[in-house]
């Protein structure tokens, strides 16, 4: 089988609830498949939990279960949370499953087998809220730990070490002759300046079982499981792994369990989206690791920007959330993945407002969107009984333009621009029907001809409309296919062109695409 597109997320840390961070990566990641998908490629869309590791163990005590318990109930909610995104992911990984296990088992022999890993005495600091360990060069200037690490606890113990001295050189020659490899270019200087004002030290890779039992268990050393982080990157190989990409079994000698061998071909990744806190883990270990694997390295590492609230860190202690699933019951789905979407662009950091996210659906979705589609349409039924009247050309070259535009956009993952063009193409429609005045052409029998070319340029924009914001506002787009009484499976970007109608074609009922909303 040919090489489908490979995307991912990063897997959550299940010991809190889902919130507008983790609710906007996967969003950005689905309308890219999506994207994907309307070209005519076959996507892989892979997400998931991280469900070892300190962190979880004690949210489990604290919740007075045992750890697996907690962690069924847990990844059961965040499973849920991707059907209430309507992700079109192909697989969710939990770190708990036996093929997962086996993967991570794996690269461990391999890497001992190659004398990557080693045995020593590890003194040094443990951040259970960011599952890291630290040194004391990670200390500020006034010999702290930075807040966001919590609470610090001193570590000696026997431990062993993945080597990673040494490595650099290359990892700094492969981000520099591969620009994209790290977008957006501001994430790429970070590590780059990283890896140049740094020298790698070898990385701790396990806790003693004793000291803590909640993870993998060293195939060749019972006595010691594997650090939280060394387990979670292994999930992006486990999942082609377990569907029989022959790349990732050779390089880990392993059988495939869920398919034949060969049936499926994913690896490397085509795009891996991740937000900007865990940059290093993916641009610098997670290389490594693959290079010493001899797998290649995957083609982008996506770096998103982190969500505010009213201009402050969403914190659960004051409240300060936005909590994406209360959202979508008020406002829907695609008002939701809309504004995401819109507001920010992959890169920075962004702000939710309420009154924001209410302005941009007034404006944009329920007089934008909405309303172009429901007058467009109730004019044709009015005047034509529904039947869609012969081909016209009036807006034939705004409407490629667009095509063009938005098609570009997202080759390149510009999610945002792509959505401020398509509105362009809107806002031009919009006011094609004040100027033509369709409402007035019908008054005069004179005008009926005039008056078809305009509705079959109104309906041809819709129908176009249709096509373009799938990737962004799926449900969306099944009401404006629906309405126009056509098949959905005819939409897709990669061959839309102006006027594709059938003979005489009756369009159905329509109905509002974006209610208003009563306070
Ligand atoms: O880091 N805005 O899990 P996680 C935007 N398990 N994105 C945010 C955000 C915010 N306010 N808060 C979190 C982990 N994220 C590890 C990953 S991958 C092999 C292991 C993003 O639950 C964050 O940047 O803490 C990350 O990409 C994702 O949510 C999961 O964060
Ligand atoms: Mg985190």
């Amino acid at each position: 089988m040919s090489k489908q597109f490979y995307i991912t997320t990063a897997i959550d840390y299940i010991n809190g609830r889902p919130h507008l961070g983790h609710a906007y990566e996967k969003i950005i990641t689905d309308v890219i498949a999506r994207a994907k998908e309307s070209e005519g490629e076959s996507v892989f869309y892979l997400t998931g939990t991280d469900e070892h590791g300190q962190k979880v163990n004690q949210a489990a005590q604290d919740d007075g279960k045992s750890t697996s318990e907690f962690c069924d109930l847990l990844a059961e909610e965040w499973r849920e949370f991707s059907k209430i995104l309507k992700l079109c992911n192909n697989d969710f990984i939990r770190t708990t499953e036996p093929r997962h296990t086996r993967t991570v088992q794996a690269v461990l022999n391999r890497l001992k087998e190659a004398n990557e890993l080693y045995k020593d005495s590890y003194h040094g600091f443990y951040s259970t809220k960011e599952e890291t360990f630290l040194t004391d060069r990670d200390r500020g200037p006034d010999g702290e730990f930075d807040p966001m690490y919590g609470e610090v606890v001193e570590l000696i113990e026997e431990n062993y070490y993945f080597r990673l001295a040494d490595q650099q050189d290359w990892l700094i020659e492969h981000i520099e002759s591969n620009p994209d490899f790290i977008t957006p270019s501001y994430r790429k200087n970070e590590v780059l300046g990283f890896l140049k004002n740094n020298k790698l030290e070898d990385l701790c890779i396990t806790r003693p079982a004793e000291r803590l039992n909640w993870g993998i268990p060293l195939p060749f050393d019972k006595d010691y499981v594997t650090y939280v982080w060394f387990d979670a990157l292994i999930n992006y190989i486990t999942v082609p792994a377990a569907h029989g990409d022959a790349t990732v079994l050779d390089a880990l000698q392993i059988d495939p369990l869920e398919s034949e061998r060969g049936k499926t071909s994913l690896w490397p990744a085509d795009v891996q989206v991740i937000g900007k806190d865990i940059i290093k883990f993916h641009a610098v270990f997670w290389p490594i690791m693959l290079k010493k694997l001899g797998l290649p390295l995957p083609k982008k590492i996506l770096v998103h920007g982190w969500w505010q609230k009213d201009g402050q860190k969403m914190s659960k202690t004051t409240g300060n959330v936005v909590d994406p699933i209360q959202v979508i019951k008020d406002s829907g789905l695609d008002a939701f993945r809309y504004y995401v979407t819109r507001e920010l662009d992959i890169g920075p950091d962004g702000n939710w407002t309420d009154a924001g996210f209410d302005a941009r659906y007034q404006a944009e979705l329920a007089n934008g969107l909405g309303n172009l589609v429901n007058r467009s349409l109730s004019m044709l039924n009015r005047y034509r009984k529904g039947i869609v009247p012969p081909r016209s050309e009036d807006l034939k070259e705004d409407a490629e333009n667009c095509i063009k535009a938005v098609r570009n956009a997202l080759t390149e993952y510009r999610l945002q621009e792509g959505l401020k063009h398509i509105w362009k193409l809107i806002d031009r429609t919009n006011q094609y029907v004040d100027q033509t005045a369709p409402f007035t052409l019908a008054k005069d029998p004179d005008k009926a001809e005039r008056l078809g070319e305009t509705l079959f340029n109104l309906v041809e924009i819709c129908r176009i409309l249709g096509a373009m914001v799938e990737p962004f506002i799926p449900e969306t787009s099944s009401k404006i296919y629906r309405q126009l009484n056509r098949e959905k499976s005819t939409s897709g970007t990669k061959n839309l062109a102006w006027s594709d109608w059938p003979e005489a074609h009756q369009i159905s009922k329509q109905e509002p695409l974006f209610p208003r909303k009563d306070k």
